[in-house]
């Protein structure tokens, strides 16, 4: 079986041409399979269409799961739960793919699991990006005019990088000073979306939806492939990043109870994810993992599962 894998095409109106050239490339390559681990559109669903139509002529099954990206929207108040499960499965199906976050998909004799997944900050970075650094949590929110809104958190001041916790990153915002003059970070899903529940709920949920799908597909297939668009396994980001505002996005990377869910599949195969933004394939846990963004360099990712 023959997979083609991408993810983080961030699509705008811009890159009209370089989509149409990759799909083209993709469609006439060919596959049994194109998985799409989300991020197609760089700022919410209205492109998602024009990006998912591309694929038209691709002649085999094609599977995808949102990311986070393609659930922006511009102002509150957000409908990110609407938008997930009903606005995407429905502009995919219309353009000829199946969001698997809907349902596990049986092609020959394996299973794709999927779900977008989300992130609990468990794959924050615990050590500080240079010694010594010094940062104040800030609570961002969507402010006036499409502005962000910065406000303390109470009794919260300045602390080592070490000392943050998931309360600190479920506020959104980061300040430090560095070379005298300050810094701000924010991670931009605060100010473009809503589930009106914490993070970790929303992960939790996503496991257990893979955790569905896993027993839904039970004794009928040799083997599953499981695909998020977030990261699924703690260990693929596990490096040391200097630059404090890459650090700080690490914490929202993904979620270890995505792959622990996964791993709970009999005849797991392989753990497709986007997100992390660097094409790579590497075993974790006995099964092969694949950061599946597009890259100009190395085009897309080309799988083969035996037959
Ligand atoms: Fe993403």
């Amino acid at each position: 079986m023959r997979l083609i894998a991408i993810a983080d095409l961030h699509y705008d109106a811009d890159a009209h041409e370089r989509m149409r050239d990759l799909a083209r490339m993709i469609n006439r390559e060919g596959g049994d399979v194109l998985v799409v681990a989300g991020d197609c559109c760089a700022e919410g669903p209205a492109l998602l269409g024009e990006v998912l139509g591309h694929f038209e002529d691709f002649p085999g099954e094609r599977l995808m799961v949102p990311g986070n990206h393609d659930l922006w929207e511009d102002h509150p108040p957000f409908s990110t739960e609407q938008v997930y499960r009903e606005t995407i499965p429905g502009i995919a199906s219309e353009h000829g793919f199946h969001c698997l976050d809907r349902g596990a998909r049986i092609v020959g004799d394996t299973a794709f699991v999927g779900v977008m997944g989300w992130y609990d900050y468990g794959m924050c970075q615990r050590e500080a990006p240079t010694d010594g650094l010094t940062v104040m949590p800030v609570r961002v929110a969507p402010g006036a005019e499409g502005k962000m809104s910065f406000s303390a958190l109470p009794g919260v001041g300045e602390m080592a990088w070490e000392d943050l916790t998931p309360e600190h990153y479920m506020a959104n915002g980061l300040v430090w000073q560095s070379e005298g003059a300050p810094h701000v970070t924010v991670w931009n899903d605060a100010v473009h979306l809503d589930w009106r529940r914490p993070d970790r709920e929303v992960a939790e949920c996503s496991a257990d939806t893979l955790r569905e799908q896993i027993a839904s597909v039970a004794g009928q297939v040799r083997r599953v492939v499981g695909v998020t668009h977030f990261v699924p396994f703690t260990e693929l980001v596990s490096y040391r990043i200097e630059n404090p505002t890459r650090a700080f996005a690490r914490a929202y990377m993904g979620s270890s109870l995505l792959g622990e869910a996964l791993l709970e599949a009999p005849g797991l195969t392989l753990a497709i994810y986007g997100h992390r933004h660097g094409q790579e394939v590497r075993e974790v846990r006995g099964v092969v993992t694949a950061d599946a963004e597009i890259s100009d360099r190395e085009g897309p990712l080309a799988l083969t599962l035996p037959d």
